[in-house]
This record gives structure tokens, C-alpha cells and sequence, in this order.
């Protein structure tokens, strides 16, 4: 999260929040940003309405039902995005990044989270419903999209290392016409 760009009209998201591990610490950041959290899960969301009825309640949590190759939310509307091990699970991650690249705004980052690949890919469940791609690969993607990786930080020696790209828009990606910060949330 300390990756992420901060202020008190910060606006952010957790892409693919799942359980909430990640929306919890947005939410008791200090500088209280705005988070939105996108998911594709029906389950997830209705979960995360119950874990987060407050800060849905406050205003400070809008939550979405979609998928990361389609968000609901305006061109250039998030200060730092956060997608941590859900790229597997995209099938087009050139979509999915483009995506990511246009609600992102200058100068924020966009921080994907993820198991090696390697490593998982020794882990028999991978075999199915998983798409495990190289480090290099996603790092190619997120060129693709107008990301350009600025820091690759490795944590963990155990038995899944894993990995955080970060990265900002580089001057080959042009902003979206339109920057009204409109969103339609789910709840
Ligand atoms: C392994 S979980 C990770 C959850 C959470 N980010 C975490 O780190 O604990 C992967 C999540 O990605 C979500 N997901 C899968 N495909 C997605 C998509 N196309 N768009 C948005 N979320 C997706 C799944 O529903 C699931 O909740």
C-alpha cells in the first residue's frame, strides 16, 4: 500500500479484491482516500458488503461487479491502483491493462501483485483455471498498455516468492477524452 501515491483526494483501487485483504488496509490509511473495489466474483461482493457496511455506509468504499477488462470508472479517476494475484486468471491481459491504463491518472501507479511463476506452476492446482505467465511477459503487457515498469520488488523466499510491479503512464499513453470521475457502483 506504501507503494501507492497518497493525499487526502486520493482516490484508488483494489482490482480483483477477493476476500478484502487488500481494500482493508486502503480503507485504514491515514489519508483516507476514496477506494473502489472491482471484482468479478457475485460472491465476493456480497461478502464485502457485509465486511465493509461502514465504510460503504461513509461513502469512503464503492464497490463494482466487473471484471478488470471492463471497469466502470472514468478516464483518469484513480490516484493507485492495486491487483494482486488476479492477472492469472485473465485471459487478455492486453484488455485488462489497457484498462488499467486509462483510469489511471498522472502521476499515479499501478501495482500488480503476484505469485512466481515458477514457483506456482510446481503447485498441482495451477494446472487448472490458472493462465501463469513469466515476469517478463506481464512486464511486456504492461509496456503494451502505456505502463511502464518502475520498480520490481521481490518478497519472500518461501515456498512462493512474489512479486510487485510497479509502474506509472509513460508519454506514449494518451489520456482518455473525458475526465469526470463518474463511476457506477455496484454498492
Ligand atoms: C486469488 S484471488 C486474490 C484476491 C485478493 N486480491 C488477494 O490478494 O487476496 C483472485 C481474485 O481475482 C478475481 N478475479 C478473477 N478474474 C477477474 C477479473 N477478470 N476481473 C476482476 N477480478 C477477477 C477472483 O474473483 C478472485 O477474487
Amino acid at each position: 500500500m506504501q507503494a501507492l501515491p497518497c493525499g487526502p483526494d486520493a482516490v484508488v483501487a483494489d482490482v480483483g479484491f477477493g476476500g478484502g485483504v487488500g481494500l482493508r488496509p486502503l480503507l485504514d490509511r491515514p489519508d483516507a482516500p476514496t477506494v473502489h473495489g472491482v471484482e468479478v466474483s457475485t460472491e465476493m461482493i456480497k461478502q464485502a458488503r457485509a465486511t465493509f457496511a461502514a465504510e460503504l455506509a461513509a461513502g469512503r468504499l464503492r464497490l463494482h461487479h466487473a471484471s478488470i477488462t471492463a471497469l466502470p470508472l472514468a478516464p483518469s479517476l484513480l490516484d493507485g491502483i492495486i491487483s494482486v494475484n488476479t492477472v492469472y486468471f485473465v485471459d487478455d491481459l492486453d484488455q485488462a491493462f489497457s484498462e488499467l491504463a486509462r483510469t489511471l491518472a498522472r502521476p499515479g501507479r499501478a501495482v500488480i501483485g503476484i505469485g512466481d511463476p515458477d514457483a506456482m506452476g510446481k503447485l498441482p492446482f495451477t494446472r487448472h483455471g490458472f493462465r501463469l505467465r513469466p515476469v517478463a511477459d506481464i512486464a511486456a503487457a504492461l509496456d503494451r498498455a502505456g505502463l511502464t515498469l518502475r520498480e520490481h520488488v521481490k518478497l519472500g523466499e518461501g515456498r512462493i516468492p512474489a512479486h510487485l510491479l510497479v509502474s506509472t503512464l509513460n508519454s506514449r499513453h494518451r489520456a482518455s477524452a473525458g475526465d469526470d470521475r463518474a463511476a457506477g457502483p455496484a454498492g
